[in-house]
């Protein structure tokens, strides 16, 4: 399959890089930092293939992402994961107004943009998965210092119950994972003294699953995947 990973330097993003070419799939990647990518290209070079793209900065950046996918003759995606995220924990009244815009940037309007975008290389059968938060599931715990990330999650989950509606004719599928407690570099700025239940490729090893698999039985949802509190 052909799927594009939106968010993959690092953490749970890249472990869904590694297992996805392990299993032979074709991926394309986009993230700020390539230093893990450009090793996944050497190892990987008939399958894989990435761009260095600011997510939160998709209003200036799409020219250049519809030139890479020309030059990658992509003409279909099966599999699309919006991974990316940014997260600043600082108490609600000290969060700057770029701390703001840019997590709503990259974990909302970033995947706003990118889907319109993406769009057209969707066909029937494809399913898109966002990954979300369980700070931003209605009704679970919250954790002070994390009111706008939690907020721009929340935001995604809901776009992608919109989206799964307005394309279902054309047979797209949308779902939203709200992930609980992860062991990657956004959890120790989350939860600086925490350890997560889970590992980065236990994570990615279930993402991948579902995303292949997961949209004959679901569509349109927003699913809990958490153990733990937080
Ligand atoms: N870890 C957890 O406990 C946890 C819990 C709930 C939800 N999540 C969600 O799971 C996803 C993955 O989290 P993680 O823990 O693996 O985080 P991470 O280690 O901080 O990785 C975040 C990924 O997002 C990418 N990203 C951030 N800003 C970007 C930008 N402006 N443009 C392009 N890419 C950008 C980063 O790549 P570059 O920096 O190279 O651009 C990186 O690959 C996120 O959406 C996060 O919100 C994680």
């Amino acid at each position: 399959m052909k799927i594009l990973i939106a968010g993959a330097s690092r953490g749970i993003g890249a472990a869904l890089c590694r297992l996805l070419l392990q299993q032979q799939h074709h991926v394309l990647a986009l993230s700020r930092h390539t230093d893990s990518l450009k090793q996944l290209e050497r190892q990987y070079p008939q399958q894989f293939s990435f761009l260095s793209i600011d997510l939160g900065n998709m209003q200036k950046e799409a020219p250049r992402l519809q030139k890479w996918l020309a030059e990658q003759h992509t003409q279909q995606l099966d599999r699309l994961i919006y991974n990316a995220g940014y997260l600043v924990n600082k108490s609600f009244e000290l969060q700057s107004y770029l701390d703001i815009i840019n997590q709503i940037h990259v974990n909302f309007t970033g995947a706003v943009l990118l889907l319109q975008l993406l769009r057209p290389y969707l066909g029937a059968g494809s399913h898109v998965v966002t990954i979300g938060s369980m700070g931003g599931f209605q009704g679970s715990q919250k954790f002070p210092g994390l009111a706008v990330y939690s907020a721009s999650k929340a935001a995604l989950a809901t776009l992608s119950e919109c989206l799964a509606q307005e394309w279902q004719e054309a047979g797209i599928a949308v779902n939203c994972l709200a992930l609980g407690a992860v062991q990657t570099e956004m959890l120790q700025t989350a939860f600086p003294d925490y350890k997560a239940p889970l590992s980065a490729d236990e994570m990615a090893a279930f993402i991948a699953d579902f995303c292949l698999h997961g949209h004959r039985f679901f569509n349109g949802k927003i699913l809990p995947v958490s153990v733990s509190t937080p």
